[in-house]
């Protein structure tokens, strides 16, 4: 197969970068650089009728990914992950269509996989030996396997309290585990020191180009599992905000292959009341986001107080005519019971978020009950049993 990436470009200045040797940020204004190909070629010979010969992975898509040699693609078979009907949980929060897409059963046990699928391999394929970055939590176990795959060394800064899970995945695949007090904006500025002491490549979100077109597959496998004609609503929960910005990307994509028309979803980000910087800035009007202050909630991949793709998320949301809100960690944790108990997914507090962001939406009227909807499920909620609190008090029945 034959990748038609050509170069990088700044999504803020249009200035051209090259792709020939590792890249982060705009080199004149210091905003995010986007992967771009020639799609106009690509057109010619990628036609979607090829997909259902291909590989059930976010690989089928390698036309439109930005690996050169296919040789170079470190994989654990992430990606192509099922959409669900929810008819049980649909009838109980009143929409007759609802979908969820569980990126649960991804590697590693969360979507950040795709990401770090994607960024791995370019990294080997650019000769980068030596990673690091910042990470609530999934980002860092994902990077540490993908590294280990590849024979790659991985750093990670880690906050002290993020899942138990995360840092023990680390531990278990060889990755450079350092816990930091205080949130993943702190960890960023270690990573970041981290990297000009001690020579490596800091991988962090948004800040190098090549995670976000892991993510982006997403939205591609949306518009196929949909048979390319995609959901009228997507609700999103947002912390870096790569999810949300790549499915986007993917839209304007393959609009230009010429795959889909131009009716978009309205795209909705979700975040808690905890740490709510992209709600504020939509509602102020604002172009970026101020950092949060304080940033707390159990939901520890949304617990991301600043995002440098900012301005991307914003402007996501309001040309697709969506919104961002913020719910309660109470209303998360009940609804993750909820969803179990319902359909039998023990989804992730994040994914649980966007369920109740669906019963706020509904309920002032923004969504209707039968226009299509589709969750983002971003993990599995086994990734989270330290931070249930006091479940375990809850858990034997009356039977026995
Ligand atoms: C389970 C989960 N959901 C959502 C997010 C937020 O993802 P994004 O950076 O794409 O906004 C994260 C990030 O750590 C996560 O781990
Ligand atoms: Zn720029």
């Amino acid at each position: 197969m034959k990748s038609f990436f050509t170069h990088l470009e700044c999504t803020y200045c249009e200035k051209i970068h090259s792709s020939n040797e590792p890249q982060r940020l705009c080199v004149d204004c210091g905003k995010v650089l986007y992967p771009r190909y020639d799609i106009e070629s690509a057109k010619k010979v990628f036609a979607k009728e090829l997909l259902p010969h291909r590989q059930a992975n976010m690989w089928r898509y390698f036309e439109m990914m930005p690996i050169l040699n296919e040789n170079n693609v470190v994989t654990l078979g992430e990606g192509f992950t099922p959409i669900f009907a929810m008819p049980s949980l649909g009838e109980k929060l009143g929409s007759s269509k609802l979908f969820l897409k569980d990126e649960g059963i991804n590697p590693t046990a969360s979507f950040k996989a795709r990401g770090l699928s994607a960024a791995v391999s370019k990294a080997k394929e650019l000769g980068l030996t030596r990673l690091t970055m910042p990470s609530a939590g999934n980002a860092a176990g994902a990077m540490s396997s993908y590294a280990a795959r590849a024979g790659i060394d991985a750093f990670v800064f880690m906050p002290m309290d993020a899942p138990e899970a995360n840092q023990i995945e680390v531990y278990f695949t060889g990755g450079d585990l350092n816990l930091i007090e205080g949130l993943i904006s702190d960890a960023g500025v270690i990573s970041r020191q981290k990297a000009e002491e001690m020579d490596l490549f800091d991988v962090s979100t948004l800040q190098e180009p090549y995670r976000v077109e892991g993510k982006k597959t997403m939205g591609y496998e949306i518009a196929e599992q949909f048979n390319w004609e995609l959901p009228d609503v997507i609700i999103y929960p947002t912390g870096g905000g790569t999810g949300i910005v790549g499915m986007w990307k993917a839209f304007d994509e393959m609009e230009q292959l010429g795959w889909i028309d131009g009716s978009r979803p309205r795209m909705y980000a979700v975040q808690s009341d905890g740490c709510a910087p992209i709600v504020r800035a939509f509602e102020n009007g604002d172009e970026f986001a101020e950092p949060w202050e304080n940033a707390n909630t159990f939901a520890a991949g949304i617990r991301v107080p600043g995002a440098i793709g900012d301005y991307l998320i914003l402007g996501a949301i309001r040309e697709s005519e969506g919104s961002a809100l913020s719910v309660s960690d109470e209303s998360i944790l009940s609804m993750m019971k909820t969803v179990a108990s319902t359909e039998g997914m023990f989804i992730c507090p994040e994914g649980a978020a966007t369920a109740v962001a669906l019963t706020e939406l509904m309920a002032e009227g923004s969504i209707v009950s039968d226009e299509r909807v589709l969750l983002l499920n971003t993990g599995s909620g086994l990734k989270y049993l330290d931070l249930l609190g006091d479940i375990k008090t809850h858990l034997t029945g009356n039977a026995g």
